[in-house]
């Protein structure tokens, strides 16, 4: 799947976010190896601190459904109601969330935004350094 399309899927998934307290709808597309996508919004709540991001909420899906192997995500967010012309990065809890599941060298984060071409990083360029599986694996 092209960047393109998973931008378009991110878009789409922005539409369910539930942000009363924010404002601030996110939608994410998650590329799974076998082809699957996971769409994901944010999901605000009362008490503020239980609020999930988009990119998580994709992930929490795909992880219940069983899959382990990821190669993409697509993020867009902005004010609700409102195209999303800036991009929207991950936060540092999301990206540690990707740094457990995915292989920071290959997994690609892509921004898109309602005007211009999508920003692409890999994982590590965004988490340097990120802690993981593997450094518990060296004990
Ligand atoms: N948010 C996301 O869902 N993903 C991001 O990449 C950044 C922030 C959400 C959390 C909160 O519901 C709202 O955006 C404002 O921070």
């Amino acid at each position: 799947m092209d960047d393109g399309k998973l931008v378009e899927l991110a878009f789409e998934a922005r539409e369910h976010a539930y942000t009363p307290y924010s404002h601030w709808a996110v939608g994410a597309a998650l590329l799974c190896a076998d082809g699957t996508v996971y769409q994901g919004c944010n999901i605000e709540n009362a008490a503020y601190t239980p609020s999930n991001c988009a990119e998580r909420t994709a992930f929490f899906k795909a992880v219940y459904d069983g899959e382990r192997d990821f190669e993409a995500i697509a993020v867009v967010g902005g004010p609700e109601g409102q195209p999303a012309p800036e991009i929207c990065a991950p936060c540092g809890v999301c990206r540690q969330v990707m740094m457990e599941f995915c292989d920071p060298a290959s997994f690609r984060i892509v921004l898109g935004c309602s005007d211009g071409e999508p920003r692409v990083y890999l994982l590590r360029e965004l988490l340097p350094e990120g802690f993981g599986p593997d450094n518990l694996r060296l004990s």
